[in-house]
């Protein structure tokens, strides 16, 4: 009895050291949390745990893209992705098990043989479990990789707000009901948004990320044909644009064929994307009603295509945002030790 007295005395007076000795160095206390109760995110999160993961991060996405010179695109759009369902807790990245627990996000209409990259965060994941094992979740390696991805193409940066942990589920409903679809009325994606807590401002600089990346074939074929609800041709659409879009987007078939997001400068990080919007040379329904249904979202399309500084800032900011979607944080969810698997 003495002696256990004695050893649990010793484990608290160990534990208010380390807690004191954590707080004292401005660092936060992870798991320590009662409860599962929310802990901001905080850019120096791993600064202790793990002050290689910059490094490590940044690396595999540089030698990635270089390999596959899309790659930077893909990896941002995983994030966002993630983000829209249930929160940036990795459950993008979840394959199915098996289990019947969860479904797996990989199959939805948004997801299925579009989203991609999902080797890359494996290759990060293995590196930063071999440095600082079981310390660095797979939803702030998604995050991170986004910020780097957004970098190497010429993008602005930003510190990334960490400490998020990874989901025990996954939701194939919510990833095809909350990611808007590239022919969703504008007011239908401002609703899709304003659901995650992003306003207006958010929506058309987030959606500059079509700066860079590809669409397939049958994300924008409606448009070419006249497949949508009124049976016309889409008019906002260039038709100089629209026939070289046609001659290999054919009314049926070729509907995995890829065409650039931003037809000027496909892997380049910049404001050319607003530039296409005001010339009717935007790819997808989704870009070019940013101008053409709505006066506050017509706007910020003038001033974006305008200044490309303005359009960085707002980027970053709502990047930021973005990232800070319903995390979990404390000691809810786990740190997993493979993102395509929950732990147990
Ligand atoms: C506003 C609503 C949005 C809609 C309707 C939308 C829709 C789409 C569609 C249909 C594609 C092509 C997919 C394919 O055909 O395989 C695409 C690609 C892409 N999206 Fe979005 N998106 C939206 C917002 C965003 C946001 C917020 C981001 C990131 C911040 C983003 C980043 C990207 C990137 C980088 C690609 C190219 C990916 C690649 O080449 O692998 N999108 N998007
Ligand atoms: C969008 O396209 C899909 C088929 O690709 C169709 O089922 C859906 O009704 C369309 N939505 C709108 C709003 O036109």
């Amino acid at each position: 009895m003495a002696r256990r007295q004695w050893s649990s005395g010793l484990a608290v007076a160990v534990a208010a050291v380390a807690v004191l000795s954590l707080l004292c160095s401005g660092h936060p206390v992870p798991g320590h949390h009662g409860g599962g109760g929310f802990v901001p995110l905080n850019p120096h999160f791993y600064d202790h745990s793990c002050p290689q993961m910059h490094g490590i991060v940044g690396a595999i996405v540089a030698r990635e893209h270089a390999k596959d010179p899309r790659m930077a695109a893909s990896l941002l759009r995983m994030h966002f992705h993630d983000c829209f369902v249930q929160g940036c807790d990795a459950s993008v990245l979840l394959d199915a098990d098996g289990s019947g627990r969860f479904t797996t996000e990989k199959r939805s209409n948004p997801n299925r043989d579009s989203l991609r990259g999902f080797e890359v965060i494996d290759e990060i994941k293995a590196a930063l479990e071999h440095a600082c094992p079981h310390t660095v979740s797979c939803a702030d390696i998604v995050a991170v990789v986004a910020r780097d991805s957004t970098v190497l193409t010429g993008g602005p940066g930003w510190e990334v707000p960490l400490g998020r942990r990874d989901s025990l589920t996954a939701s194939l409903s919510g990833s095809n009901n909350l990611i808007p679809a590239p022919n969703d009325s504008l007011p239908t994606i401002i609703n899709k948004f304003r659901n995650q807590g992003l306003d207006i401002a958010d929506l058309v600089a987030l959606s500059g990320a079509h700066t860079i990346g590809d669409s397939r074939c049958v994300s924008f074929r409606q448009r070419l044909y006249g497949q949508n609800n009124n049976g016309q041709v889409d008019r906002t659409l260039n038709p100089g644009y629209a026939a070289q879009l046609r001659a290999r987007c054919p009314a049926s078939g070729g509907d995995q064929n890829l065409f650039a997001l931003d037809l000027v400068s496909q892997f380049r990080f910049d404001n050319q994307y607003y530039r296409n919007i005001l010339a009717s040379n935007a790819l997808l329904s989704s870009d070019q009603i940013l101008l053409t249904q709505g006066r506050d979202t017509m706007e910020l399309v003038h001033r974006f295509a305008a200044n490309q500084g303005l359009f960085f800032d707002q980027f970053a900011k709502s990047m930021v945002k973005m990232g800070n979607i319903l995390p979990l944080t404390g000691n809810a969810g786990e740190i997993r030790n493979n993102c395509r698997r929950i732990n147990h």
